[in-house]
């Protein structure tokens, strides 16, 4: 007897589901929300979601199931098919999980910092920095991808905090690059952040060092030689190129 009610209220709760999600935008109610409470106005509920799209950089099909570009009224939005979606009910209990703790700062000062989806999305559906996703596309796919997937996120992200243009991220990823012992991709990049940074001496200092690591103690003397040209102070270099000049 019990078990046959328990199958009938599954029955009936994926029935209410089905009902519901037959084309009505906005919907009247809210049907298989678990973070969100179920008395929450939708409108309230259609804001959040368009913060979500907009600090991820996509669009509602992202998460919910529907065409791109169809009417809303056409979407399933009570569906948990997609991945993303299941997801982002996690993301949305960590975050709520993250502020609470952050509550219970001593001392916190005032105003109170929140956190929302947009402290580490920034515009980007999985966020990573730009050094690791660098080095993980050249290890994969090969110089020539990284080099073309780095253009493509600069030209598409640069100034939106996304990820960071800056001269360290290429040099951090030629460096783990050298670590892994892949030195043709590793110099490719780093030649690729030359480009950006004409005259930066620290870019020689990590040539310097990757040439050390394949070995060629002559090649990274130069390099280090030349970092010291194009910035005398920096010490770095100096104690490089002291540590590879054999003494008299
Ligand atoms: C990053 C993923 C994500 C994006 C993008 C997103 N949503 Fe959602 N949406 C969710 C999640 C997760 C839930 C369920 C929340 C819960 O369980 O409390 C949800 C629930 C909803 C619901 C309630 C469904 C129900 O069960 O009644 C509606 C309506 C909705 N979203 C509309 C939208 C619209 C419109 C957009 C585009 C502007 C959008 N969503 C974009 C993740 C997303
Ligand atoms: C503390 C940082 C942080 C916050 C805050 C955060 N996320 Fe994430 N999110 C991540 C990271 C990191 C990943 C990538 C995890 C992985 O795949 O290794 C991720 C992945 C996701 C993905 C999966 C993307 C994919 O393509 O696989 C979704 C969807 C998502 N987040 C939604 C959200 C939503 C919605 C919020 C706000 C409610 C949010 N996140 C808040 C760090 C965060």
């Amino acid at each position: 007897m019990r078990a046959s009610w328990a199958a009938l209220g599954v029955v009936l709760s994926v029935g209410t589901v089905e009902a519901q999600s037959a084309g009505r935008w906005p919907p009247d109610s809210l049907v298989n929300t678990t973070v969100i409470p179920r008395g929450t106005p939708v409108i309230q509920v259609v804001g959040r979601m368009r913060n979500f799209a907009f600090d991820l950089g996509v669009r509602c099909e992202f998460c919910h199931d529907g065409e791109p570009g169809k009417d809303l009224a056409t979407f399933d939005f009570a569906s948990d098919r997609k991945r993303t979606k299941t997801v982002a009910r996690e993301m949305m209990r960590m975050v709520d999980d993250i502020n609470r703790r952050l509550d219970s700062l001593p001392s916190r000062p005032v105003p109170p910092v929140r956190v929302t989806c947009a402290t580490c999305h920034r515009g980007v559906s999985r966020p990573m920095p730009l050094s690791s996703l660098i080095a993980e596309v050249a290890q994969g796919s090969g110089a020539d991808s990284a080099i073309a997937a780095y253009r493509g996120l600069r030209a598409r992200h640069f100034g939106s905090g996304a990820y960071d243009f800056g001269e360290s991220s290429l040099s951090v990823s030629a460096f783990r690059l050298g670590r892994a012992s892949r030195f043709a991709e590793a110099f490719r990049i780093l030649d690729l952040n030359a480009e950006f940074y004409p005259t930066s001496s620290g870019i020689e200092v990590f040539r310097g060092n990757l040439e050390l690591m394949r070995g060629d103690t002559v090649a990274a003397r130069r390099a280090f030689r030349e970092a010291l040209r194009r910035d005398p102070s920096n010490e770095e270099a100096q104690g490089r190129l002291d540590t590879v000049t054999p003494r008299p």
